[in-house]
């Protein structure tokens, strides 16, 4: 059924056509073409139901564009001409997740689904848990913000915390409305779902892109990625787009629905376009069958997926159940096997890691896998080599999974010719000559130079450093970073403060406006976490979520280096291998000088006193709404957890306090119910106060 409302109408009934004002009446004939258009809109790009022929479509189109023009006051943000695009001025500015944006854990076998499902009962204890299953759009994450109704922002993932913003593109997604399809929309909607092409759309994209001489877009997702960063929207617009929502991000002014099946049937009422291909299963057995008969229609599906997704259907279980790191423990992600094809293997070589680990590389003849030329695949270890007893020469099966680098998974034994040559793996490092040395229980073997002798890891550290997660150097890629080693220019991290603009701007493939890009991003870089920096400094064993328990307990680097082993096994999370590996790093001096040249040079972040006594607010669980009167809320959850406490996004019999501002709503009103104590911003400072005082 068709929703009955759509931008500026008063219908009341969803069939009746409200009477056609002709031209004497503007404001009417505005307000008419444009839920006219919205309504064919909506027909031809969520309903898959053309419901007039495109050129009526365009003259309609047309009409209120003239009528906009002659009179600029009719113009809305929310009318369907404002979907053509126009020409950014710059780059995308960030934009900050009121709610971050997760990712999920992957699951490959049913093994792995059936141990997700215990985990899920168990962690809930209870003996059938139901989950709502749908599919895993191979496209990219977006989060749509609906303020009154309105879209009037949309993001990218970004890095989960800070997206980009990408609204003027979007506008252009036509199954994306500009306005809900209700007269009571929530003051705020965080909307997340994916942005995607259809397999048709990329083909006739593709088929342009050939006859303008430009590059063809190897697999849906690389053509939506590049179509929604397009500086110019009006690109966008003429490519076709599409849109599945499939989650939530902020809700304010409306109740959460209770289920995340009830949450995607309220989208469609809204007239958001969510996919059909979902269901309500219950348990293990339940998640194998959708798995199986998605996996029979795959290829006869208009859209690309790379698995299904399978939710805990409850949203009470959902935040009952929490999350690890990045992704949630109440979903997963039930992968299809990855896509493979056949090639021969035209040599073996070694490469060498930033902690000096070797993995042999076969170099393999070009081969399409998924949309995607493979030309390189790991071959993990010496030991896999042996027991996959891969040769140069023969033929392989290559197998890639989504961004997983390319792997060989089998040789065929018919078709191994007379000359093969087995791999042997050298014994001396092929970049610095240092002897490669195996210990016994490792099944890695690693190349004994360490950085100072051994440019590989040099340039493995150095970008390490530089990446996202870390430091976050914008412009510091892998060709100038080889280049600024080949050539001696630095040796370790605290170098790349050195550098002059000279130096950058002599560099291959740099000009002048790029080198001092660069120089502006390692300067802004200067000024980071203690949890980045500890990253950044590339510990063995230590990621990023280790490093942010690292920066947690002890507060500052001080404390840190200090720390002894039996220090750092007091640490959540932090076993013996992983202490060995950080008190052997930091008893390194060349790493503690390392350390000290970075801070003389300027790096930096805001220090927290440790405080051996315990946090205040530990084990409490606060919920902030509405607007508080001096503190944002990143301001607010940042010293909630400064103090130890914990910020969520649901109020639920588990909330501590609720810490509530102007126009709070339904969290407000659901705390008053389950009788918890309600804070304003002046008792949640005093609160704070009083505890910073004992
Ligand atoms: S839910 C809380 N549902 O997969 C979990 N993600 O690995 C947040 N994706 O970044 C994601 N289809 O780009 C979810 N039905 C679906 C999805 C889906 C595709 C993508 C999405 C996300 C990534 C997570």
């Amino acid at each position: 059924m068709q929703p009955d409302l759509f931008s500026t109408a008063s219908q009341t009934d969803a069939n009746a056509k409200p009477e056609e004002p002709d031209a004497s009446n503007p404001p009417a004939r505005a307000a008419w073409l444009r839920d006219e258009l919205n309504r064919h809109n909506y027909a031809y790009h969520v309903l898959d139901n053309p419901s007039i022929p495109d050129a009526e479509y365009d003259k309609l189109f047309r009409e209120l564009q003239a009528l906009e023009a002659a009179h600029p006051e009719l113009l809305v943000v929310d009318s369907p001409t404002q979907r053509v695009g126009a020409l950014a001025l710059s780059a995308f500015p960030q934009v900050t997740h009121s709610v971050p944006m997760l990712s999920l854990g992957n699951g490959f076998e049913d093994e792995d689904i059936i141990a997700f499902d215990r985990r899920v009962s168990e962690g809930l204890n209870i003996t059938e848990v139901e989950y709502a299953t749908e599919l895993k759009f191979d496209g990219l994450a977006i989060n749509l913000r609906y303020e009154d109704g309105v879209l009037v922002e949309a993001a990218t993932r970004g890095d989960g915390a800070t997206g980009e913003n990408v609204t003027t593109n979007i506008r252009t997604v036509r199954a994306i409305p500009l306005r809900l399809h209700t007269k009571t929309p929530p003051k705020v909607l965080d909307v997340r779902g994916e942005v995607m092409m259809y397999k048709a759309d990329l083909a006739k994209l593709n088929a342009r892109q050939r006859d303008a001489g430009a590059k063809e877009f190897a697999n849906p997702r690389n053509a939506a990625a590049g179509s929604l960063r397009q500086l110019d929207s009006r690109i966008t617009a003429q490519r076709t787009l599409r849109f599945f929502a499939y989650g939530v991000g902020l809700l304010e002014g409306a109740e959460m629905p209770v289920s995340h099946s009830a949450l995607l049937d309220w989208y469609a009422e809204l007239g958001l376009p969510v996919c059909t291909e979902r269901a309500v299963v219950k348990g293990a057995a339940g998640l194998l069958e959708f798995y199986k008969a998605v996996g029979q229609k795959r290829p006869g599906l208009p859209y690309e997926i790379d698995g299904v997704v399978y939710k805990v259907n409850s949203v009470e279980q959902q935040q009952q159940l929490g999350f690890v790191s990045r992704a949630p423990r109440y979903a997963i992600a039930h992968k299809f096997p990855a896509e493979e094809a056949l090639t021969t293997v035209q040599g073996i070589e070694v490469q060498v890691g930033r902690t000096g680990a070797i993995t042999p590389v076969a170099r393999l003849a070009p081969v399409l896998v998924g949309g995607v030329t493979v030309t390189n695949a790991t071959l993990h270890n010496e030991d896999e080599v042996r027991r996959k007893d891969i040769q140069i020469g023969d033929t392989v099966i290559v197998r890639r999974a989504g961004d997983v680098i390319p792997e060989v998974v089998a040789y065929v034994p018919e078709k191994r010719p007379a000359d093969a040559q087995p791999f042997v793996m050298p014994t001396a490092c092929p970049v610095c000559n240092s002897p490669i040395v195996k210990l016994e229980d490792e099944a890695i073997a690693r190349c004994s130079g360490g950085w100072v002798k051994c440019a590989a890891q040099r340039k493995g550290g150095l970008l390490h450093f530089v990446s996202r997660r870390a430091m976050d150097v914008e412009g510091l890629g892998d060709q100038l970073v080889e280049q600024l080693v080949d050539k001696h220019i630095i040796t370790t991290a605290a170098d790349l403060y050195k550098l002059g603009f000279r130096a950058l701007a002599e560099l291959d493939r740099m000009a002048d406006k790029s080198a001092q890009n660069v120089l502006a991003a390692l300067e802004k870089s200067k000024s980071t976490t203690l949890a980045r920096f500890i990253y950044a400094l590339g510990i063995r064993h230590v990621g990023e979520a280790t490093a942010k328990e690292l920066a947690r307990h002890f507060g500052n680097l001080e404390a840190l280096l200090q720390a002894s082993e039996e220090q750092l096994l007091e640490v959540a999370d932090i076993g013996p291998v992983v202490a060995q590996s950080i008190r052997s790093f930091l008893s390194d001096p060349l790493n503690t000088e390392l350390i000290e040249q970075l801070q003389a040079a300027g790096v930096r972040w805001p220090e927290h006193v440790v405080e051996n006594k315990p946090k205040p607010f530990a084990g409490k669980t606060f919920v902030l709404t509405g607007t508080l009167p001096t503190l944002s809320r990143d301001q607010a959850a940042e010293k909630i957890e400064a103090a130890g406490g914990k910020v969520a996004g649901s109020v639920s019999k588990k909330t501590s306090y609720v810490v509530a501002g102007a126009e709070a709503g339904s969290k407000l009103a659901k705390a008053e119910e389950l009788g918890i104590a309600i804070l304003d911003e002046s008792a949640l400072l005093q609160l704070l106060e009083t505890h910073e005082q004992n």
